[in-house]
Formats: C-alpha cells, sequence, structure tokens
C-alpha cells in the first residue's frame, strides 16, 4: 500500500502551481455526455477521479485521448446509456453527473448510486426530485442500488424546481437534465458555487442556454442540441486554500499561482483575521506568515461562505494557533473524524458532535503514524506533518489521490521533505 512520508517543521518557500478544480472538471466531463460532437477540455487535473470518469465514459462507448500535459479530447457521439459499469460508477460521487446528463440527451438515465467520501449521509433527493420536475419517472432500487430514470408519458418538459437544501451535485444535475429539454427550467435556492458556473460556461460555449449560475436563480431554456466545444476548466479553490495555510501552518511564504483570488476571498479574510499576511494579485495569491496566528470561529457555509472542504485543513491550522478557535459545520453532519488522527499528533480539540469543535490551540505537532480517512482529511494531514516535529506517515492515501495532483512533488519544489513511498 503506498503511503505519504514527511519530514516536518520546514517552512514553505517559493512558487506553487494550482491545478484545474476537481469538482468542476468532473460535472464537465460527465456533461459532455450531452454534446454531439468532439470536446477538447484545457486544465484537466490529473487525479483519480478524473481517470475514473474517464474510465466511465470509455466503457460507455465515449473516445478519450489526451491532448497534452493537461488537455483532452472527448467525443461521447456513440455513447450508450444505461451502460455505465455499476463497479466504477460506486466509486465515485460525481458519477451522479450521468443520471442528469443521460436524462438530458437520451430521456432514459440509468446508473449505480455513487460512492464517495464519508462525510455524512449523502442523499440524492433533490436530484431525483429535479429530474421528477422535468417529468421523469425515477425508480430507486436499494436491492441492486441503482437508480432507473424513463420519461412520463408527456415527456420532458421545463418546469420550475426549487431545492429544499442548496446542494451543488443537484444543481449541476437539474442544469445537465434540463439544458435539451423544451421549455424552460428555473432553479431556485441553487447553489453559487464556482463549479455551477464554470459548468453552465462550458455548456453555453457548447450551445445551450444557461443564466444566472453563481446566483441562487438558475434558469434553462432548452435547445435542441449541443456541438462540440473547446473548454478551459478554472483553477481548483480547495487545492489552493490549502496551499495558503500550508504556507501559514510552516511558518513560510508561497506564492499560489494559476487562482481565480475571488474565489478564495473566504478563506483570505479568514488567514487575515488570524495575522496571516494575503496579498492578492490578478492570478496569484502570495501568502506570508508573519507572526503569531491567532485562534478564530469559523462556520463552513455554501459558496461564498467559508467552504466545507477546507474545514479539516483550517482545522490544523486551528490547533497551533495562539488560543481557542472554532469550527461550526454548516454542509456535512460528520466532517469531524479528522480529529481523531489529529490527537496522535498532540491535537487538543474537542469535538461536541458532528457540526460543532473547539480547538484548544497552542499545539505543538508531532510526527505520528496516521490514516487518511477522507480526501479533505488527507490534505489536513499533510499540512499537520509538514508543520510537525519528527516524521509523519499518513497511509490510505487513494483518498488524498482522488482530488489533488501530484501533491509530493508540487510541496517539495517549494522545500518540503515529502515523498510518496510505494510498498
Ligand atoms: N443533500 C441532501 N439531498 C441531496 C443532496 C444533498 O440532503 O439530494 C445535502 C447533503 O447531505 C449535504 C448538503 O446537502 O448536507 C450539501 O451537499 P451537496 O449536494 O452540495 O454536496 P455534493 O454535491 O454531493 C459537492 C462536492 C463536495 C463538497 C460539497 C459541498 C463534488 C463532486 N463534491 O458534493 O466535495 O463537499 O459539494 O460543497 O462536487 C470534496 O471535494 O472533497 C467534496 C466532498
Amino acid at each position: 500500500m503506498d503511503k505519504i512520508v514527511i519530514k516536518g517543521n520546514k517552512p514553505l518557500h517559493g512558487e506553487i502551481e494550482v491545478s484545474g478544480m476537481k469538482n468542476s472538471a468532473v460535472a464537465i466531463i460527465f456533461g459532455t455526455i450531452l454534446t454531439e460532437g468532439k470536446c477538447v477540455l484545457h486544465n484537466i487535473p490529473m487525479i483519480s477521479d478524473v481517470t475514473a470518469s474517464f474510465d466511465i465514459l470509455r466503457s460507455m462507448g465515449a473516445s478519450v485521448n489526451r491532448i497534452d500535459k493537461t488537455t483532452f479530447e472527448i467525443d461521447t457521439v456513440n455513447i450508450v446509456p444505461g451502460s455505465a459499469p455499476f463497479e466504477l460508477v460506486r466509486k465515485m460521487r460525481a458519477s451522479y453527473y450521468i443520471l442528469g446528463a443521460e436524462l438530458g440527451r437520451f430521456g432514459h438515465a440509468k446508473a449505480a448510486y455513487p460512492g464517495g467520501c464519508e462525510i455524512g449521509a449523502r442523499p440524492i433527493d433533490q436530484h431525483i426530485k429535479a429530474f421528477e420536475a422535468l417529468g421523469a419517472n425515477v425508480v430507486c432500487d436499494d436491492d441492486t442500488k441503482s437508480v432507473v430514470i424513463s420519461s412520463g408519458k408527456d415527456g420532458l418538459r421545463g418546469d420550475s424546481v426549487f431545492m429544499d437544501i442548496v446542494s451543488v451535485g443537484a444543481t449541476i444535475n437539474a442544469i445537465l437534465a434540463a439544458v435539451r429539454v423544451p421549455g424552460t427550467t428555473i432553479i431556485d435556492n441553487a447553489a453559487r458555487e464556482p463549479h455551477v458556473v464554470d459548468l453552465a460556461n462550458f455548456l453555453n460555449a457548447a450551445g445551450a442556454d444557461v443564466s444566472g449560475a453563481g446566483t441562487d436563480t438558475v434558469k434553462v431554456r432548452g435547445v435542441s442540441e449541443l456541438h462540440g466545444v473547446t473548454y478551459e476548466i478554472v483553477p481548483d479553490m480547495i487545492e489552493a486554500g490549502t496551499f495558503m495555510i500550508a504556507a501559514a501552518a510552516t511558518k513560510g511564504e508561497l506564492k499560489v499561482t494559476n487562482v481565480i483570488p475571488k474565489h478564495l476571498e473566504s478563506i483570505t479574510a479568514k488567514l487575515q483575521d488570524m495575522g496571516v499576511e494575503v496579498e492578492e494579485y490578478d492570478d496569484a495569491v502570495r501568502v506570508k506568515y508573519i507572526g503569531e496566528i491567532s485562534g478564530i470561529n469559523v462556520k463552513t457555509l455554501p459558496y461564498p461562505g467559508f467552504p466545507t472542504d477546507m474545514n479539516p485543513q483550517m482545522g490544523v491550522l486551528m490547533c497551533i494557533a495562539n488560543g481557542k478557535s472554532t469550527m461550526r459545520e454548516g454542509v456535512w453532519d460528520n466532517r469531524f473524524k479528522y480529529c481523531d488522527e489529529l490527537y496522535k499528533m498532540g491535537a487538543a480539540i474537542k469535538v461536541s458532535d458532528g457540526k460543532m469543535a473547539e480547538f484548544l490551540g497552542g499545539a505543538s505537532l508531532k510526527g505520528a503514524q496516521i490514516t487518511a480517512c477522507d480526501l479533505r482529511a488527507g490534505a489536513a494531514f499533510i499540512i499537520a506533518g509538514l508543520a510537525a516535529e519528527g516524521v509523519t506517515e499518513i497511509d490510505n492515501i487513494r483518498h488524498i489521490q482522488r482530488g489533488y495532483e501530484d501533491i509530493c512533488g508540487k510541496l517539495r519544489r517549494v522545500g518540503a521533505e515529502i515523498e510518496l513511498v510505494s510498498e
């Protein structure tokens, strides 16, 4: 089993480049199912969730060819609906986009229930609500753990969808399903995340008519077909935020490049509140440790709030900050499992329940043997290992590889002693 070994307590210095956004890339890759032409996608992150998405598309009859390091050409013209292999679909969460995209193109869809990190209950009721609002019949089979969707007797048509919960996945799936359906679909209480906007921009470039993405009301006017397109994925705000916190936690200074600083505003603001210097450029941010880091209170929220996917990384900084901090989780109901591993490194945290934790601060972290329990926890353990005295060994790193491209190589180039060790 592979593991990551870190010799810590070394400040990071230099420039570190962010890859394309995982959660945009997976939505757009499955979004190509809606197009009848070749799509060329730039700034694709080389992570295992992307390779798993390509494997699913290929096994459904699509061609996927690498053009250069981060550019791929995808042709889904011959794709067979309902053919996504269940065992591959179950490996990742974003595979639920197959349902929206197949429904949008073929008027019917079939796929296994999705997998993904265990960070709380991950229902898809809002996705189903959106499909049903468009006139679909949705049957969830708990025996085969799969979803089968057909058009109702009157076919699919645009309609209003009110999301009971702000959901990134359900908003994206509603857009995917509605894009080629006659009439107008209005999605209210939509998620405003940059990846929703990125997906809408991709679809519009392919001939769709999606407006309002990035606000809480998205309007989709159905078009009869989508053509091939060349499109560049936006940078990954969570990878950028992870490096920003790594700079502060190691008492270093990093210029984090290939970012959209606006996407990072909530992270930047919290780091500044903690006494970390953050300077914004057009497409980069410089993060510098300038003295003692203070404790703060954070609540995670849907965008533009502080991202839940930065909860564990910020938790590490709270462990070493001077004074008490609190983290209230506002999205998932079981996001504090990572604290069990941080205790092994000397952290003092009181977890009240899955929604609230108090970080007592002032910890001198010590290297330990720890296990990545999910993707963002894994990233947080890397930060903890970089900041800690001694050697940290992280296993179960397949979680980290799902969402961070060459994280060891990138961190080594800014001074980290970090190795990916294959056993
Ligand atoms: N929810 C429902 N019903 C639904 C859908 C969601 O109750 O039908 C609830 C969830 O249980 C959760 C909340 O709504 O409490 C938000 O879930 P959301 O649907 O927004 O999450 P998601 O689309 O499954 C994406 C990211 C996650 C990220 C969340 C929140 C992808 C592939 N995943 O998940 O990313 O945490 O949005 O921002 O886009 C990660 O990258 O590490 C990751 C877990």
